[in-house]
């Protein structure tokens, strides 16, 4: 029984706290806010470029709102980037259209110039459309932060951009560790106190972005994705005691087992290749969330259907967040995703 005013907790945070929920598995999507919406292409028409959608509060905030409005998910994603964080750091951001993202030289006095406060004054618009989603967000809807995982950010830092194997950071890594590893504790130290500040102005829980865990070797995936996302967690936790945190190490193949175990995250973010065996002996140790191909969103039919009920069948009978196994395509059909939010809201 809920006693007092105090509002029941969104369905998502209750289950990541280990709580049974009746029904359906949540649902949202990575990328649920982006080109494949109208109304998103029509409001970033609005902004200046992508980054200043996402400092432009009253737009971002816009931007989140709009996929809760039309298919009405458990969850709302903050409508920012994981490359807000070099931007506020001081290196070069751009997005360039058709490209996507490319940084300017990783400067080499770069860190020895970081400000923590400045780095969070230039993130406080972010912070205020937190506040601001949260406050418009119906009270059962949970609010999701985010940031990038240090590798992950890092690679693009050492890159520009995105590559195919991200092999510049690999390489700095295993050629100048002790100078990678100050790059990788300084986006420690910015990243927790940003999800710090996400948690602290409404976010209801905060997913870490590991796009690129899946390219490290075995001893590197340690060093560099495990051990940083767990002084992550730990510090995100030591000032907002009991954050629920969903930790999403794209690629990490065999190496999933013991990465909940050894970083602590409560969610464990599975992309589209983990095969639905290894999921339920996952979901033995807590929560999953994923894991349909988000091209099936895109060929839609038997493809859709027999992906969402492969899910259901497997996971659904335990603690399962509904999720892609990556981020929304851009040409994906809208009525697709209506079709999967139908489905997935069906079940049994
Ligand atoms: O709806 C949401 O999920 C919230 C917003 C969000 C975006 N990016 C908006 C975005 C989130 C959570 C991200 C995370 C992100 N950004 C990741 C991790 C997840 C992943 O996809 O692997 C990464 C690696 C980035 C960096 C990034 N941002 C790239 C490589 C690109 C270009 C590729 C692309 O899709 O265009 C972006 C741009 C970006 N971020 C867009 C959106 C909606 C498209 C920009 C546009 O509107 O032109």
């Amino acid at each position: 029984m809920n006693s007092g005013n105090q509002p029941v907790a969104p369905r998502l945070v209750r289950l990541l706290r280990g709580e049974e929920i009746d029904g359906a598995p949540p649902i949202w999507l990575m990328r649920q806010a982006g080109r494949y919406l109208p109304e998103y292409r029509r409001t970033r028409s609005q902004a200046n470029g992508f980054l200043d959608l996402c400092y432009n509060p009253q737009l971002a905030t816009e931007v989140t709102l709009q996929p809760i409005r039309r298919f009405g998910f458990d969850a709302a994603i903050l409508f920012s980037d994981i490359l807000v964080v070099p931007d506020a750091i001081g290196q070069e951001v751009r997005f360039e259209e058709g490209v996507g993202p490319v940084l300017g030289p990783l400067e080499a006095d770069l860190l020895d110039k970081l400000n923590a406060n400045k780095a969070a004054s230039h993130l406080a618009p972010v912070i205020e459309t937190v506040g601001r989603v949260r406050q418009e967000l119906p009270s059962h809807t949970a609010l999701i932060g985010f940031c990038g995982a240090p590798w992950t950010v890092a690679t693009y830092m050492v890159a520009g951009k995105g590559t195919s194997d991200q092999a510049p950071a690999r390489e700095l890594a295993l050629a100048e560790p002790g100078r990678f590893a100050d790059l990788i504790d300084a986006l420690v130290e910015i990243s927790a106190d940003y999800l710090i500040a996400q948690l602290h102005a409404g976010a209801d829980l905060v997913q870490i972005f590991d796009s690129w865990a899946g390219v490290l070797g075995d001893d590197q995936f340690d060093r560099w994705c495990v051990e940083p996302v767990k002084r992550l967690a730990d510090r995100v936790r030591a000032a907002v005691p009991g954050a629920a945190i969903i930790g999403f190490p794209r690629g990490a193949g065999r190496r999933y087992d013991d990465y909940r175990r050894l970083t602590g995250v409560d969610c464990l973010g599975l992309d589209w290749t983990v095969p639905i065996d290894q999921a339920r002996s996952l979901q033995a140790d807590g929560p999953v969330q994923g894991n349909l191909d988000p091209l099936r969103l895109v060929a839609g039919g038997k493809a859709l259907e027999e992906g969402v009920d492969h899910i259901l069948d497997g996971l659904a009978g335990g603690p399962l967040v509904f999720n892609l196994g990556h981020g929304i395509v851009p040409h994906t059909p809208i009525a697709h995703v209506e079709t999967l939010v139908e489905r997935v809201r069906n079940w049994r």
